[in-house]
């Protein structure tokens, strides 16, 4: 017999984030330790890159992430801004820690369904605890990108994602009634 199951060889290693204080396991993969989700979310970090460029980056889909629709959402939201550059590649928890300690990461945060957007504070990586800036200065792309999400989920900025259950039930009865 093959078991197959999703969320629970995450459990242990979950509980065991839990006794050292953390909330999330940052999952890393390979042995350069690129960054690919937080929890059960997809991993966003805002940052200047080495070129001096605000950017948002994010793990691309290469198979070992999820692609979850608020990260699909995330990008399609900032891109339409067109104020940050927006990038979908591997990166690595050097890149990271380099970039902490170069003051150039803003914000770190995980994106999904649940929680909208969620901030990192801390990051602990091989027994050392990192701060992360994320809510220095209350994490402005992760507020706006949250307000933004709920205000088309609640219908209080217009967005073809969003769509009135009423019209679409009269968009199908239309169809029914002409193919009768
Ligand atoms: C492993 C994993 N990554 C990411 C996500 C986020 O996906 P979504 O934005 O579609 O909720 C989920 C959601 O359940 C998940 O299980």
């Amino acid at each position: 017999m093959i078991l197959c199951s999703n969320y629970a060889p995450g459990i242990v290693p979950q509980m065991e984030a839990q006794k050292k204080g953390c909330q999330q396991i940052l999952w890393l993969y390979g042995d350069d330790y690129k960054v690919t989700e937080a929890g059960t979310m997809n991993c966003f970090m805002f940052w200047e890159n080495k070129q001096g460029e605000m950017e948002l980056v994010t793990p691309d889909l290469d198979g070992t992430i999820l692609p979850g629709v608020t990260r699909i959402s995330i990008l399609e939201l900032v891109r339409e801004w067109g104020e940050l550059k927006v990038t979908e590649r591997s990166f690595t928890m050097q890149e990271l820690l380099e970039g902490l300690k170069e003051n150039r990461v803003k914000e770190v945060f995980g994106a999904g369904t649940a929680c909208v957007v969620c901030p990192v504070g801390q990051i602990l990586f091989k027994g050392e605890m990192y701060e992360i800036p994320t809510m220095k200065d209350g994490a402005p792309l992760a507020s706006r990108l949250l307000k933004t999400l709920n205000d088309i989920q609640y219908g209080r900025i217009k967005s073809p994602w969003a769509v009135d259950i009423e019209d679409l039930a009269e968009e199908e009865e239309g169809i029914r009634r002409k193919a009768r």
